[in-house]
């Protein structure tokens, strides 16, 4: 039987994979306010202002979770260290998106919530198979995708980057849960 999970919480070896609030606004504008975070996704947009990420968590919040789970990646000790989502767009299985904040990047934060977010996805939220896509100059989070058990279709979409401004191909990748 499918459990519908309000603002679930995952919690993996350093992070806690939870629920954006009103209080995480501040520090995700700082870390999300940055270039080289939004070109590698869709719809993040440069530069990124408080206004926007107060948008970001009041539409998180309205989600249906039977759909989509948003969730900040809380560390221990640091706090809040970057997002990761499952959203639906035209594949019939969700697609996983996120983004680390800078000063926490090479420390394999996004390996570990990738795997703690699929490992909830298949035991809880009774997924099958999610989807993912890395832009095609983005080899890090091709990385990432692989290691968390990802592997690439062999199709590449062209999708609208909203930060660079300019459709660029994206490399799709399936993970059957
Ligand atoms: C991509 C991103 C999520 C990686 O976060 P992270 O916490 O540093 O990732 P991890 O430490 O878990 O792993 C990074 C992997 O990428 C590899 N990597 C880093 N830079 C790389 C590069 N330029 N080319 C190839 N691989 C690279 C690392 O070696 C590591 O792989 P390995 O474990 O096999 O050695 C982070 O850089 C980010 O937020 N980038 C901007 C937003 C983004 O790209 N989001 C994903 C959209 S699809």
């Amino acid at each position: 039987m499918c459990v519908i999970e309000f603002s679930p919480r995952i919690e993996t070896r350093r992070l806690t994979l939870r629920a954006p609030e009103e209080g995480d606004v501040a520090r995700l504008a700082c870390l999300a306010d940055d270039r080289d975070i939004a070109r590698m996704t869709t719809r993040m947009p440069h530069p990124y202002s408080l206004a926007d990420a107060e948008e970001f968590v009041a539409r998180t919040a309205a989600q249906d979770p039977r759909r989509e789970n948003t969730f900040v990646l809380d560390h221990e000790d640091e706090g809040p260290i970057g997002v990761l989502g499952f959203f639906h767009d035209a594949d019939p299985y969700p697609e996983v998106g996120y983004w680390i904040g800078r000063p926490f990047w090479g420390r394999g934060f996004a390996t570990e919530a990738a795997e703690g977010a699929l490992d909830w996805a298949r035991r809880r939220w009774k997924k099958r198979a999610v989807v993912a896509g890395h832009f095609t100059d983005n080899p890090a989070s091709g990385r990432v995708l692989s290691n968390a058990g990802f592997l690439y279709t062999g199709e590449v979409r062209t999708k609208h980057s909203r930060a660079r401004g300019e459709d660029t191909p994206i490399r799709m990748m399936v993970c059957l849960l």
